[in-house]
């Protein structure tokens, strides 16, 4: 796989505050979609196409992994990759690879599917708390897996798969994927209860479907998967990412101004727009996306995560630092994961009132905040201090460029492109 440049290296972000935001700016492909889909590659031996592929430093890393159990993954387009899976895979996924990235675990489903076993190294906790993968590993092994974990490694063996009811916990999105994967392999019907229904699993469902597999309900709490299908290689394009999407949303919020965001779906991100609009913003679809405007101080509201198609997790860092700047308290309450705080202390620095008790974090609205040198610790709390940065008096700047580079594709350079004062040094 090719470098990137300047992005995924370690940088800063230089933020001047000020400007409003006009004009229009793409949507690239879903991070947590085309990663799955990538994972799904390894069930069919041939060519797969992806397009629509954001250049984004975790897809360089599932790409890594690729190579790692055997296949041959190259860029093929701007924004196209191919992907070729041989008929023999080496069913290991080391740590030294895993622990760029949690996403990684989602090849424990369709490596066991497809070889019989795998082994996949621990991913870990991150920066927000620990990231238990329980769920996945009693599924597996309620479809008939030998599970062992030992020095780190997830060790999962099967001779043969039985499809089965899974009634999951909690509707873990890393857990429906596994399992669903899994499930091509397994014997007969499988369905999973309480499932997760972001749309990025419907999409990867439907990356399935069109492989050959026989899925029912995706995008809903109750998938049904009858196992045993021949799965073949397809050409398909990655769904836009709703989250990228949304965190245009909170720029516009906290800058002002007016913007298309092309490719974006209403569909896919209702509620965060409910909110939005609750707070004054003005959000429409057209035929090419999503238009939005933002001619005053945004109201506070209250806002509470949740599993699709609730308020995401992974928005709640930028939600803060919209409220940030809001007309009032909010009150934001994490129920996904517990940890996800740390990011408020960087803001507190730019002179956010912030404060945190437990999982909630009670925002009062300033109406401007000063800029800072900052320090993100993930993707979304890095681009949330970015976004902080539109609206806090002189300059911002935000270090850990790279983790936003894990996620976003050149988000500087689309920011500065809808008329934001942001640069980058390294
Ligand atoms: N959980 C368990 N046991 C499990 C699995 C999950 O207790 O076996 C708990 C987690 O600790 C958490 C909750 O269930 O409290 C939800 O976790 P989930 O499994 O749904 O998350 P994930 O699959 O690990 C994906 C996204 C995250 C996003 C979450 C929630 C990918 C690669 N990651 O993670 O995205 O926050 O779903 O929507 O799809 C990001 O993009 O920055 C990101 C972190």
């Amino acid at each position: 796989m090719d470098q990137q440049g300047q992005y995924g290296t370690d940088g800063t972000f230089v933020v001047q505050s000020g400007n409003r935001l006009e004009g229009e700016v793409s949507i690239s492909g879903a991070k947590n979609s085309v990663l799955k889909i990538m994972a799904a590659t390894t069930l069919a031996q041939g060519r797969f196409v992806i397009s629509n592929v954001p250049r984004i430093s975790d897809v360089t890393y599932m790409a890594e992994l690729l190579v790692a159990v055997g296949s041959d993954v190259h860029w093929s387009g701007a924004n196209e990759l191919t992907i070729v899976t041989p008929e023999e895979l080496t069913p290991i996924a080391p740590y030294h690879l895993v622990k760029q990235i949690r996403a990684s675990i989602s090849l424990l489903g369709p490596l066991l599917a497809r070889c019989g076993e795998a082994s996949v190294a621990l991913p870990g906790g991150d920066d927000f708390g620990p990231r238990p993968i329980d769920m996945h590993l009693q599924a597996l092994e309620q479809l008939g897996a030998e599970i062992e974990v030992s020095h780190g490694v997830v060790m999962a063996k099967a001779a043969n798969l039985i499809g089965t009811r899974v009634v999951l916990e909690f509707p873990s999105v890393g857990a429906t994927e596994n399992i669903l994967m899994a499930a091509l392999r397994a014997k007969g019907e499988t369905t999973i209860e309480n499932a997760a229904r972001e749309p990025e699993i419907a999409d990867l469902a439907s990356c399935l479907s069109q492989m050959g597999a026989s899925i029912s309900g995706a995008g809903t709490s109750t998938l049904t998967v009858e196992g045993g299908n021949e799965l073949h290689p397809v050409e398909r394009a990655v769904i836009a990412d709703r989250i990228e999407a949304s965190t245009f949303l909170t720029a516009l919020g906290v800058a002002g101004g007016e913007i298309m965001l092309r490719n974006a779906r209403l569909d896919h991100v209702d509620m965060i727009a409910r909110k939005l609009g609750e707070m004054d913003m003005r959000i429409s679809p057209s035929s090419e996306g999503l238009w939005a405007m933002c001619d005053r101080r945004l109201r506070a509201t209250d806002i509470s995560t949740l599993p699709y198609p609730g308020i995401p997790t992974d928005m709640k860092p930028l939600l803060v630092a919209l409220l940030a700047f809001a007309d009032g308290v909010g009150i934001v309450t994490e129920n996904l994961f517990a940890g996800r705080f740390r990011y408020v202390d960087e803001l507190v620095r730019m002179g956010a009132d912030i404060r945190t008790e437990g999982q909630h974090a009670i925002v009062r609205g300033k109406e401007s905040l000063s800029g800072a040198p900052v320090e993100g610790h993930d993707i979304r709390a890095t681009a949330a201090l970015l976004v902080a940065g539109l609206g806090a008096e002189g300059t911002t700047e935000v270090s850990g460029a790279q983790h936003i580079d894990r996620g976003y594709e050149k988000i500087d350079e689309k920011l500065r492109g809808l008329g934001a004062d942001v640069s980058r040094k390294l």
